[in-house]
């Protein structure tokens, strides 16, 4: 028989295993540990602050922004291309945000600046490329060529999986609505004047047609393509969003701009 068996007491009780009382800064994070309210609400202290400090900032800067040179709200027209767009699901297979990286300019064009969606509400950066970015596809194809495959995708690009839209060409569209599509946008900050909200209707019918008097019409959307979009008579769906398509990237001059160095 050994002496051990003679002590049958445990080694924590006797002292020599437990650990010395510490009353630290440890200690009392252990009160938060094991109360799950208290733990809920200092957690939530926690990411109220870090929230403050990112978005407060925001307030006092001047402008979250860049102003770019070129950057106007969407003619009437655009704007309902626009949302044919949105409504058709587009934005599902392309994205509409070049990335600073090389092989996407090489592709694309000079990156998509911040500027160049303010007044896209909602914005259409996307987040998958089943097809091609359009940031920038505004100019790069004629009018044909985006009727044609808008009509039928693979009759120009035979392998591709874009579904057809031809249906769109055969729905007249008239501009009933498109002031109060503006009043809309307007109150969530895009600077339409009083002046472009009388005009609206007018508007969008003089960019389709390019025999109207379309001075005034420029005059307040400087840039726009006045065209018959699709080559048939009557403003279709397609004549809209072709006219969308076609000034997407367009409005800003690359040649001439130089990004601010602070950005
Ligand atoms: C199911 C995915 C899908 C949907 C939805 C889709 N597309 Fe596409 N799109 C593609 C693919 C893939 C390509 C590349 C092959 C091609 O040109 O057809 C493409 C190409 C394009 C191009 C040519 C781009 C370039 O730079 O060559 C345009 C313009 C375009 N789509 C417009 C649209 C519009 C407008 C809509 C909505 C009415 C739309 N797409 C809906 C998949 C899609």
């Amino acid at each position: 028989m050994s002496t051990d068996d003679k002590n049958p007491m445990p080694a924590s009780a006797t002292g020599v295993g437990a650990r010395p009382a510490r009353r630290g800064f440890l200690d009392r994070h252990k009160i938060l540990e094991t109360n799950a309210t208290l733990l809920l609400i200092f957690s939530f202290l926690v990411v109220s602050i870090g929230g403050l400090v990112q978005i407060v900032p925001l307030f006092y800067i001047e402008n979250t922004i860049e102003d770019v040179e070129g950057m106007r709200p969407y003619s009437p027209l655009e704007l309902t291309g626009r949302d044919i767009y949105v409504r058709e699901g587009c934005y599902v297979c392309h994205s509409q945000m070049i990335r600073p990286m090389r092989d996407e300019f090489e592709r694309y064009g000079h990156f998509s600046l911040a500027a160049e969606s303010q007044y896209d509400h909602p914005f259409q950066w996307g987040s998958k490329r089943t097809g091609p970015d359009l940031a920038r596809v505004g100019g790069r194809y004629s009018d044909a060529w985006h009727v044609q495959h808008l009509r039928d995708p693979q009759s120009v690009v035979p392998e591709s999986v874009m579904p057809k839209y031809g249906f769109l060409e055969d729905k007249l569209i008239e501009p009933t609505y498109v002031a109060d599509l503006m009043k809309t946008h307007r109150m969530v900050g895009v600077p339409y004047t009083d002046e472009m909200i009388e005009n609206a209707a007018a508007d969008f019918t003089a960019q389709a047609d390019p025999d109207s008097d379309y001075d005034a019409m420029l005059e307040r959307y400087p840039g726009a393509q006045v065209r018959n979009f699709d080559a048939q008579p009557g403003i279709s769906e397609t004549d809209a969003l072709v006219a969308y398509l076609q000034m997407l990237g367009t409005l800003v001059d690359f040649s001439t701009f130089t990004p601010d160095p602070q950005r």
